[in-house]
């Protein structure tokens, strides 16, 4: 019988979650349907309650849901606890399980992009949720160090304080960061969805590798137009991400890993 699936949001018109997971199921012969669920903003745990008792399997959960999808949850991995907020949703034997796959995606997608994270120095920008995602995989991947700048300065200073036993990690301001050289500067600000680049130093563009913007879009980001304006040699937005994560969520459910490549370049 297919096995169904469907990412959960509102808005989700936008979504390429379908598509992507069409191609993961056709690439690895897997028999699953995947759809969208447009729930009503407040009705998340109804809505996802009856797509459970109506035999789905699990759900992929985007804005503004991911809170409702942590409490939602019967049982959370360390990532969703991590980042405080749940991506993906795994129903088996009557409980839902709460993953959150982002940091994942992230990982996978510097690493696919032959840059890494191993020993390297990274800058991540922002402190709210979608940097909150991703900082306990980022330490995991070893890294020389993982500064967070952000503009309301002791939200970074939290976060880093937060997660320090579990590497080598700093919170502070972006002038604080400004003589600094980094290997890896990831956006996690939402300020490219309002046409601003974080106040960065130009000195911190001269030394990266990667300029990476977890925001994607047809055109760059005005982060990303500025780190190949001052010569950056790689950069990056977050399509490759979205579908990593996608693929993260995807082996959750499936036991099986689908190839990533020729899923980004056909979505390009
Ligand atoms: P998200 O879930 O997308 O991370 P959020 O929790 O509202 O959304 O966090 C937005 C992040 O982008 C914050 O780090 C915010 O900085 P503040 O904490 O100082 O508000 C950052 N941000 C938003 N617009 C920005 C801008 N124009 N320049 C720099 N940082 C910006």
């Amino acid at each position: 019988m297919t096995d169904r699936y469907a990412v959960i949001g509102n808005p989700v018109a936008h979504t390429l979650s379908p598509r992507i997971h069409a191609a993961f199921a056709r690439q690895t012969s897997e028999d699953i349907e995947y759809g969208m669920i447009l729930a009503p903003i407040g009705e998340f745990a109804s809505t996802a309650e009856r797509f459970r008792a109506e035999g789905g399997r699990g759900l992929n959960v985007t804005v503004p849901f991911k809170l409702d999808a942590f409490a939602f949850a019967n049982r959370l991995t360390e990532r969703a606890q991590s980042a405080g907020a749940v991506n993906t949703l795994k129903f088996e034997n009557g409980k839902a399980l709460g993953d959150n796959t982002d940091g994942a995606g992230l990982v996978a997608d510097i690493t696919r992009l032959g840059i890494g994270i191993v020993g390297k120095r990274i800058l991540l920008m922002g402190a709210g949720g979608a940097a909150r995602g991703v900082v306990l995989p980022l330490l995991d991947q070893k890294p020389a160090l993982v500064a967070i700048a952000n503009r309301t300065v002791p939200k970074a200073v939290a976060l880093a304080e937060q997660w320090a036993r579990r590497g080598p990690i700093r919170g502070g301001s972006y002038l604080d960061f400004s003589d600094a050289s980094f290997d890896v500067i990831i956006n996690a600000t939402s300020a490219s969805l309002h046409g601003d680049v974080p106040p960065l130093s130009d000195r911190t563009f001269a030394t990266a590798a990667l300029a990476y913007d977890m925001v994607y879009g047809k055109r760059p980001t005005p982060f990303l137009a500025a780190a190949r304006a001052h010569g950056v040699p790689h950069v990056a937005d977050g399509l490759g991400m979205l579908i990593e994560q996608a693929a993260e969520s995807f082996y959750l459910w499936r036991g099986v890993r689908p190839q990533t490549a020729s899923i980004i370049a056909m979505l390009r």
